[in-house]
């Protein structure tokens, strides 16, 4: 376990990488330091063949409560113009592997953006959700606007953000936000349950698979389709689909080199 300063890095284990927010005192607010130090984690992981999936979780009690208010704070407008804080969201975004979320508590403003950078969200029965920047005068900054929308569609995205209201986790469920609820005991297992089965999969398919989803949110279903058919089309030159075919004619589990 390596502990930088905002979160906790844990050895890679069937290769999930966990990182662990851990500013407790602060309901995990997601200040420069703590978003700097994920950033670079997954760069770090993006390019390190062992790591196959990373699972970010909060811990047991809080996932994020947001941006750190207090921080935010001291910035005028020209400061928030100036921010470095949408580059470290970006290199988040572009993390190109598996990013699995584990949420309990609250996951509200920033926090519920960075659940919304991750591909998959298991939360536990205590999680509540919210994008309450209204209550501060401000609106979501980290593509809240934008990702909520999208997944969970016009009304309730409206309701949460100009309202500032608060949805639980199974109303999460139920509008697509999260894919499954859990007791709590049981989120980060579970979570990490799923990293792991993705982290045995043939990772360029993986990878290429993230990417054709994540571009349904913002291209025409032509051009979606024609990415799709070339990803497709590439996986053809792998190995690993060579593997998967055999292993499946032969009976036998795949073998998944990567390559
Ligand atoms: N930033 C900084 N500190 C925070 C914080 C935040 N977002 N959220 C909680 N904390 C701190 C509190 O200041 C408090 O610290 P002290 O003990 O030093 O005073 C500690 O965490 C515990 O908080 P509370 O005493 O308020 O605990 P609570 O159980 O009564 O309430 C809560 C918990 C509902 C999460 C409440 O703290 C809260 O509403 N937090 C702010 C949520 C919010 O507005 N998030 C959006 C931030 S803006 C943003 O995220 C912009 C963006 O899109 C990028």
């Amino acid at each position: 376990m390596q502990e930088l300063q905002d979160i906790l890095v844990s050895e890679i284990a069937n290769g999930v990488l966990t990182l662990t927010l851990n500013r407790p005192a602060a309901f995990n607010a997601l200040r420069n330091q703590l978003l700097s130090e994920l950033a670079d984690t997954l760069d770090a992981a993006a390019i390190n063949d062992d790591v196959k999936a990373v699972l970010v979780t909060g811990g047991d009690s809080v996932f994020a409560a947001g941006a750190d208010i207090k921080e935010m704070a001291s910035l005028d407008m020209v400061g928030v113009m100036n921010d470095i804080r949408p580059t470290y969201w970006k290199r988040i975004a572009a993390f190109p592997k598996p990013l699995i979320a584990a949420v309990n508590g609250y996951a509200l403003g920033g926090g519920c953006e960075l659940m919304m950078h991750c591909d998959i969200v298991i939360a536990g029965d205590n999680a509540q959700f919210g994008q309450p920047e209204i209550n501060l005068g401000i609106i979501p900054g980290a593509g809240g606007t934008q990702r909520l929308i999208k997944a969970v569609g016009k009304s309730m995205a409206m309701q949460m953000v100009l309202s500032g209201a608060f949805i639980s986790a199974s109303q999460a469920r139920d509008f697509g936000l999260i894919s499954e609820v859990v007791i709590p005991e049981r989120t980060i297992d579970r979570a990490r349950e799923v990293a792991s089965l993705i982290a045995r999969k043939p990772p360029i398919a993986v990878r290429l698979a993230k990417e054709v989803l994540l571009k349904a949110f913002d291209t025409s279903l032509d051009s979606g389709l024609n990415l799709e058919r070339k990803a497709f089309t590439l996986l053809a030159a792998t190995e690993d689909r060579n593997e998967g075919i055999a292993a499946f004619t032969e009976k036998r589990k795949p073998n998944f080199k990567g390559k």
